[in-house]
């Protein structure tokens, strides 16, 4: 027996208590102050506690919300909790949390001008601010993608197109030069790109400068198409000499990439402003507001100082989009790997639009503060010492005497007593751990009491 094909798109008693359940639930999550930190847990757990969750009739909207809600939502750590310090931390405003949910309502495509003018509009506008502030021209733009590792594939693919459309191909193979401290999705994008990477030594501080980089330029001629200033490496946040880097386009052709998906949102303090000299010079960059921009994932602002370039490199064409290709408006699809789109940029726009840009210049400030404090507590305690000195609002150190499995234990412990996610990571073959700080909820004694625990 069919049932009624559209029962699912109706609206009726059921729909309206399914959407009452997901809001009710989503008004509690977002407004809780004491969410756990949770942990994964093995396969077999999860099928043990949640079962078959699809079958052919349904379990129905409040036991599917029940399961997410009390099984699979404790299997996700809590990217937002105060003391997730690992990796890349998340932490959205409220603001840009509780607007996801209006992009979802609004059913918005925000691949063309023509289905998504409002939503296109919003973004640019954000676009439009972290240009100004980053100090590219007025007439830059680009684009809000899935995460940095599709941005940086798509500003590289534009700069390979710009550098073969101006000298043809290489007689070797087209090269990108980065830090040997870059993010591995510049990699990444050069195997997907079929080219290859010459990474040059940054040498003890990790700022990679414009001396280091002209042998390899100087080698490798016009080959090079792309070279990647990393601004605020991942590990260490760390932000290359920019101003020495860009200074080469005097010298030599090529298109100046820069990686701040994370580090450069930094640049609203004006306590790091300063580190980010040279960057207004850069052909393209990338910035994650799903990091230090405090919005929800996935979010990459990619921008292209003449975003011609991008469009020229990424545009698709087929007979059913001529509409949207013969168009002169502004259609974001065309200026990144990429066709259908979410309006990512939205949940950011409407915090920054609700809060103004100070408030932004306020939270990153408080990191960075908050990075030099515990920094200098870490240098004043014996048995502890930092690799190198922050520059943004990652702190990595070692426990003297510690091996790789003693940070292994301890950060698993951590995690399992639901105190801190923090995790071992390492630089020149020694283990080491790291505080990436970007929660303005994280306090100066969460992160003492973390201390506190690797002498326990
Ligand atoms: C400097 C840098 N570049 C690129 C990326 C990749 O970004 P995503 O994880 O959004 O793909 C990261 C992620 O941490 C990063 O720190």
């Amino acid at each position: 027996m069919t049932t009624d094909p559209a029962r699912m798109h109706s609206v009726t008693g059921d729909t309206t208590e399914l959407v009452d359940l997901v809001l009710d639930y989503s008004r509690r999550r977002i407004l809780a102050t004491d969410t756990p930190l949770d942990k994964p847990l093995p396969e077999s757990e999860l099928r043990r506690l949640a079962g078959r969750t699809v079958s052919e009739n349904g379990m129905g909207a409040e036991r599917a919300l029940a399961v997410f809600e009390h099984v699979l939502a404790p299997a996700c750590i809590t990217t937002d909790h105060p003391r997730y310090l690992s990796f890349i931390p998340t932490a959205p405003t409220k603001a840009a949390t509780a607007f996801d949910l209006v992009v979802s309502a609004s059913a918005v495509y925000g691949g063309s001008w023509l289905e998504g003018s409002g939503a296109v509009y919003a973004e640019n506008q954000v676009l439009a601010w972290l240009a100004s502030e980053f100090g590219l021209p007025a007439t830059a733009g680009g684009v809000f993608v899935q995460g940095g590792t599709l941005g940086n594939l798509s500003a590289l693919v534009a700069a390979r197109d710009h550098a073969r459309s101006e000298r043809g191909n290489p007689a070797g193979r087209w090269i990108i030069v980065c830090s040997a401290e870059a993010h591995s999705s510049v990699a990444s994008a050069a195997r997907v790109m079929d080219v290859d990477v010459v990474t040059v030594s940054p040498g003890e501080s990790g700022v990679l400068s414009g001396d280091a980089v002209r042998p390899a330029l100087a080698e490798h001629g016009g080959a090079v198409f792309a070279v990647v200033a990393t601004a605020g490496s991942t590990n260490f946040g760390i932000v290359d000499d920019i101003a020495s880097i860009a200074a080469l386009k005097d010298e030599f052709d090529f298109w100046l990439h820069v990686d701040g998906a994370y580090g450069l949102a930094g640049m609203l303090s004006p306590l790091a402003r300063p580190r980010f000299a040279g960057v207004e010079r850069a052909d393209s960059l990338i910035v994650d507001p799903h990091k230090w921009l405090f919005a929800p994932f996935d979010a990459c602002a990619l921008l292209y100082r003449d975003p011609e370039q991008g469009r020229r490199a990424h545009t698709q064409h087929a007979e059913y989009l001529d509409t949207l290709t013969e168009a002169t408006e502004w259609s974001p699809s065309d200026y990144a790997a990429h066709l259908t789109r979410r309006a990512r940029g939205l949940p950011f726009w409407f915090s920054l639009a609700s809060h103004g840009a100070a408030a932004y210049r306020d939270a990153v400030t408080a990191s960075l503060l908050l990075a030099r404090r515990i920094a200098d507590e870490i240098d004043r305690r014996d048995g502890f010492h930092l690799v190198r000195q922050p520059q943004l609002s990652v702190v990595v150190f070692e426990r003297e005497g510690w091996t790789k499995e003693d940070y292994a234990l301890w950060s698993a412990r951590l995690l399992d007593e639901q105190r801190a996610f923090v995790t071992p990571s390492s630089h020149a073959g020694r283990t080491n751990t790291r505080f990436a700080i970007l929660n303005p909820l994280t306090t100066f004694e969460d992160l003492v009491e973390i201390l506190d625990s690797m002498e326990d």
